[in-house]
């Protein structure tokens, strides 16, 4: 991302980093240059002249104190998604947004990649009529390596991987219809990961690395995050098998399914309108409209296959698109497509489906904004 925004003389330049620990930090330095200010303590880079914009790209649980604090420094923010932990946390941030100036925005990416924005153009063109019903698939594939080696799989630092994996799917789910969720239901379990290991054993120390599928030698991107605890560890407390139910405006039925030890990665996607379906074949390249009037499905005409290319760059081509749209969004104050009351609605229903599947499937009412932004914050 910092590559993405990092264009000296060509209208905007990334000038320095913040990171608990040194190691990311002298990594940064490397790749942007040495004289790049870089510092451990957060209010150091928020007090600089030189910074109109921060991007908070650290783990979920630092978004709310580190996006409120840069907005009341007056600084343009863009959050990694999940927006924050709690929606509360989200509610505490939209207040510090409406009491600014500056813009924000959220790290939604799925809303820039090429796959979902044809399927977000047909629901638009109305082929399919009215969206009634979605059914997500998300097979994790690399669960283990990803949400189960440090800090993701516990549920103070995550809430639950209905926010931190699903946040994105169910922001599609409200992209996609138009429509945010008003009420789910959940049932979920810890099926495979976690464990009686000690919750200090690392796989570089491990007896059985030799035989354990899921050993993780650590991570070498210069993060001091070492992805490589237990992931059979005890303190794994975040399920890693789940099934959402949710009503949204609209009368729209969603269900969300994602489980973090299949054997293949892939979101899939199926929307059923009144008058046609859209599905995505596979995770990156096509999506199949058919349609239900009575002469085409006989004669199979009404079948389109859209063949979708990715655009370059990280996430699918989406990551140089928000970046651009982030820039894009401070200079002309244009709304981002990825916006703040968009990350609050994820949340929000990430955490109300995370209560609900903790409390044996009972149903949960999405939270209200407070009275004090609704009208305010779109
Ligand atoms: N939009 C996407 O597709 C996408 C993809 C990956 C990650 N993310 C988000 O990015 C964020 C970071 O995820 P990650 O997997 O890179 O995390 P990570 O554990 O690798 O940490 C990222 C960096 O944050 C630093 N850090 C840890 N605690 C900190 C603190 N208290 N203050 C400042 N820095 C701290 C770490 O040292 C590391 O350099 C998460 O919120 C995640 O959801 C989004």
């Amino acid at each position: 991302m910092a590559a993405n925004w990092h264009n000296p003389g060509q209208g905007s330049a990334v000038v320095a980093a913040m990171d608990i620990s040194e190691r990311p930090l002298q990594h940064f330095r490397e790749r942007i240059g040495a004289e790049a200010f870089t510092t451990t303590d957060h209010q150091e880079l928020l007090a600089r002249d030189d910074i109109d914009a921060i991007a908070v790209m650290s783990p979920d649980f630092t978004h709310e104190d580190y996006v409120c604090d840069a907005l009341a420094a007056g600084k343009h923010v863009f959050s990694e998604k999940p927006m924050a932990i709690t929606t509360a946390g989200c509610d505490r941030m939209l207040q510090a947004w409406v009491d600014s100036d500056k813009q924000f925005m959220i790290g939604f990416n799925m809303r820039y990649m090429n796959l979902f924005r044809v399927m977000k153009d047909i629901v638009d063109s109305g082929v399919i009529g009215e969206p009634k019903v979605v059914w997500v698939r998300h097979f994790v594939g690399y669960g283990g390596d990803w949400y189960f080696h440090d800090w993701h799989g516990e549920s103070a630092k995550s809430t639950s991987l209905l926010l931190q994996k699903a946040s994105h799917d169910i922001d599609m789910i409200h992209w996609l219809t138009g429509q945010y969720t008003k009420r789910v239901s959940a049932s979920g379990s810890l099926d495979f990961y976690g464990g009686d290991k000690p919750d200090d054993l690392r796989c570089d120390v491990c007896d059985e690395q030799g035989d354990c599928v899921e050993f993780n030698k650590g991570d070498e991107t210069g993060s001091d995050t070492v992805r490589n605890q237990c992931v059979f560890r005890s303190g794994v407390d975040v399920e890693d098998n789940s099934v959402v139910m949710m009503e949204l405006d609209g009368g729209i039925k969603a269900t969300y399914m994602q489980c973090h030890f299949a054997s293949t990665y892939c979101r899939n996607y199926t929307i059923i309108g009144t008058e046609g379906q859209l599905e995505n074949l596979d995770d990156t390249s096509q999506v199949v409209v058919k349609l239900r009037e009575r002469s085409k499905r006989w004669k199979n005409l009404a079948d389109q296959v859209y063949d979708v290319k990715p655009a370059r760059g990280g996430h699918g081509g989406a990551d140089p698109v928000i970046c651009r749209d982030f820039l894009e969004m401070i200079r002309t104050g244009k709304r981002p497509i990825a916006t703040p009351l968009a990350g609050r609605m994820s949340v929000a229903t990430g955490c109300a489906a995370t209560e609900s599947l903790r409390d044996g499937w009972r149903p949960r009412d999405i939270p209200a904004l407070p009275d004090a932004l609704r009208h305010k914050v779109f």
